[in-house]
């Protein structure tokens, strides 16, 4: 049985990896901002004898996040991080809002740097661990009306491999995942995506993911 941190687990991708990793066995520490989401997801893995805990936290404030992992490092033994929360503002770029610019670049960029940051030392420790980052097809090639969301998948990409490089004489992993559209909540508040029902389920994906751990770049089409 692995401990296995998810951001972004409330909802969407995160709470299909969740429930999906729960079912295999682990122990899941659901991480996003809503309490009232993560402890739906609590009760539906508890309810079929799987193991998880909550914990609200907005990843994008980086004095959080080290609160947070100070404890659960303490508590718990984390063997695996999937750094997935994410948010996305699309449009023609001279018509995204700033703040939104901003939002997105704190959430999706920085957010999963401090959540890995704050997870690194206790792997190094143990010269073990697993980090995921979910990134997007964003994250490969532009796309038009993405500017800004391509922007910080690409950074995240580069992120991530310039860790792998970085701790490739350990045994800590390093893996990104790109995927295409999915139909989550991620399309409520955006017209971007016109017909949902040509996106995959965020439960397919997920399925997908944990067949396919292992490898570095995980490109799901
Ligand atoms: N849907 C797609 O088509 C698609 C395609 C490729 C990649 N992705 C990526 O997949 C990941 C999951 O997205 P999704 O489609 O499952 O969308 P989603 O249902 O909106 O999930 C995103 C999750 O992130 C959490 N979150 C957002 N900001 C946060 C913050 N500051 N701190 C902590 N948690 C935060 C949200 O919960 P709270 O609001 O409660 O915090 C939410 O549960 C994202 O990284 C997204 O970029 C999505």
């Amino acid at each position: 049985m692995k401990t296995i941190l998810i951001t972004g687990a409330g909802t969407g991708l995160g709470k299909e990896l969740a429930l999906a990793y729960a079912q295999e066995g682990n122990r899941i520490i659901l991480v996003g901002r809503t309490r009232f989401f993560l402890e739906e997801v609590r009760t539906m893995i508890e309810k079929t004898d799987g193991s998880a805990i909550s914990a609200t936290c907005d990843i994008a404030d980086s004095k959080s996040v080290e609160q947070l992992l100070s404890h659960l490092n303490e508590a718990e033994k984390i063997d695996q991080v999937i750094n997935n929360a994410g948010v996305g503002y699309f449009g023609p770029l001279q018509e995204i809002p700033a703040d939104r610019i901003s939002h997105m670049i704190d959430t999706n960029v920085k957010g999963t740097i401090y959540v890995t940051k704050a997870i690194l030392p206790t792997f190094l420790e143990r010269n073990a661990g697993k980090i995921m980052n979910i990134i997007s097809t964003a994250g490969l090639r532009g796309k038009v009306h993405e500017t800004a969301y391509c922007a910080s998948k690409f950074a995240i990409r580069g992120f991530t491999e310039a860790l792998a490089k970085e701790l490739a004489n350990t045994s800590i992993s390093v893996s990104g995942v790109y995927m295409g559209g999915m139909d989550t909540p991620f399309w409520d508040e955006n017209h971007h995506v016109t017909d949902r029902s040509r996106l995959k389920s965020a439960k397919e994906v997920a399925l997908d993911i944990l067949e396919r751990e292992n490898e570095a770049e995980l490109i799901i089409g």
